[in-house]
């Protein structure tokens, strides 16, 4: 089974968007796995967006992914990380699908609410990056097999 890792950004905090995210993923059918609502530190925001150092909206980027608190997540289901990055939408939210979070509640690349890994390699890294092995739970729901099995 597929984990991604999913981040409400401080916009999306500030704007009470945090309960909408989770809605929406969790309506969708998968499973949460960890949740942390937390304050970004400068070391934390370099090192998840480290592939994006040097580049000129690194500082900016970095600025405002520590400006407020976040809601990090990890979400579990076949396919996870395709999923989520097609409901959160394209980077930007101009151009993000009718339908995602960030066509539905964004306008600018600066404020776009929301992250999800873009690859099963990169959530597990971010996963390990954001949380400890404990602080992640296996559990079972009664729902699994009517959403997850195929026939
Ligand atoms: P994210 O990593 O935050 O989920 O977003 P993403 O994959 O859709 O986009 P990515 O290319 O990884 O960029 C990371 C974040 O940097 C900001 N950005 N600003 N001003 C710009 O040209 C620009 N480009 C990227 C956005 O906040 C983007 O989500
Ligand atoms: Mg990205």
């Amino acid at each position: 089974m597929e984990r991604t890792f999913v981040l409400v950004k401080p916009d999306g905090v500030q704007r009470g968007l945090i309960g909408e995210t989770i809605a929406r993923i969790e309506k969708r059918g998968l499973k949460l796995v960890a949740a942390r609502f937390l304050q970004v530190s400068p070391e934390l925001a370099r090192r998840h967006y480290a592939e994006h150092e040097g580049k000129g909206f690194y500082d900016g980027l970095i600025r405002y992914i520590t400006s407020a608190p976040v809601m990090a997540m990890v979400w579990e289901g076949p396919n996870a990380v395709a999923l989520v990055r097609q409901m959160m939408g394209v980077t930007r939210p101009g151009e993000a699908a009718p339908g995602s979070l960030r066509h539905d509640f964004g306008i600018v690349i600066g404020r776009n609410l929301t992250h999800a890994s873009d690859s099963v390699d990169n959530a597990a890294k971010e996963i390990a990056l954001w949380f400890k092995p404990e602080e992640q739970v296996d559990w079972k729901r009664a729902l699994d097999p009517w959403i997850f099995e195929d026939n």
